[in-house]
């Protein structure tokens, strides 16, 4: 049976998690690209048969507990479950004085809950094998706080000390967890078509590569259990930090 990835937080063919799925498609895994928008998923799975992988498309919403235990069954169905990338999140910025409490609970559902959720389902199927690889996507928001954007930085903050949490408790059960920092703006759709005025205040070169970022998870995925990392950060030449 070909082991299996389970990405979610799959979105736009130009996304980290669209990227995530077309490489390890590419390294031989059959992904189960997970989001919450079917035609998304499909296209990106489609792009991966296309170029001679097997991939997957679930419509999945990670806030929602049995669709997640069901696209866990679905992979495990298919091969075993050898990658879990969580993916999902979207950066929510807010004045916190008129900001609703369903906002800021919004965010964290999808950010923070969602990848307990996701994280739970991994390390069931994973700790019977004693194996398994568990990554997730962090921001700049993961280490520290900055004027407005409150929600997201404690939904993150919390997601990251969610990762550091499972990484101690099943690190010597077999099973990497990961968590990855991306300490700017992705050169995807979301900043590329949804704030290009961002895009173009950070000039040539100014936002983080897709591909650059997807080496990243392939390495930490590809990881003796012997030298393991737990975090990694990545930013472009140009960031200050
Ligand atoms: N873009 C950036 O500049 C940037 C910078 C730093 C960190 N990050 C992090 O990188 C990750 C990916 O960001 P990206 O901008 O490249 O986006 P992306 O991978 O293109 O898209 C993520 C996708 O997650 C899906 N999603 C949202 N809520 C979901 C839910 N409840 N359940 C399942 N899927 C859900 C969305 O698709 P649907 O709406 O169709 O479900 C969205 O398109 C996020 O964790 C983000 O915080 C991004």
């Amino acid at each position: 049976m070909t082991a299996t990835a389970v990405i979610i937080g799959v979105g736009a063919e130009k996304g980290l998690g669209a990227a995530l799925c077309r490489r390890f498609g590419a390294c031989g895994l059959h992904v189960l690209a997970a989001g919450r928008t079917l035609d998304n998923v499909e296209r990106v799975a489609a792009s991966i048969r296309g170029n001679g992988g097997v991939a997957t498309a679930v419509a999945t919403d990670t806030t929602d507990e049995e669709q997640v235990i069901e696209l866990f069954r679905r992979a495990e169905a298919v091969g075993p479950v050898d990658l879990a990338v969580f993916n999902a999140g979207n950066n929510m910025p807010g004045d916190l004085l008129t900001m609703e409490a369903s906002y800021f609970e919004r965010c964290w559902r999808v950010g923070c809950f969602g990848g307990f959720l996701f994280g739970r389902e991994a390390a069931r199927v994973m700790k019977p094998r004693g194996r398994g690889t568990l990554l997730f996507t962090g921001a700049s928001a993961s280490l520290r706080g900055k004027p407005f954007f409150a929600a997201f930085t404690a939904a993150k903050g919390g997601l990251r000390n969610f990762a550091q949490s499972m990484a101690r408790e099943f690190a010597p059960q077999g099973i990497h967890v990961g968590h990855v920092v991306i300490d700017g703006g992705i050169a995807g759709d979301r900043i590329e078509k949804g704030v290009p005025q961002f895009a173009e205040a950070m000039g040539p070169e100014g936002l983080i590569d897709l591909d650059g970022i997807a080496s990243i998870y392939e390495m930490l995925y590809r990881q003796p259990r012997t030298a393991w990392s737990h975090e990694v950060d990545v930013r472009t030449f140009k960031e200050s930090f």
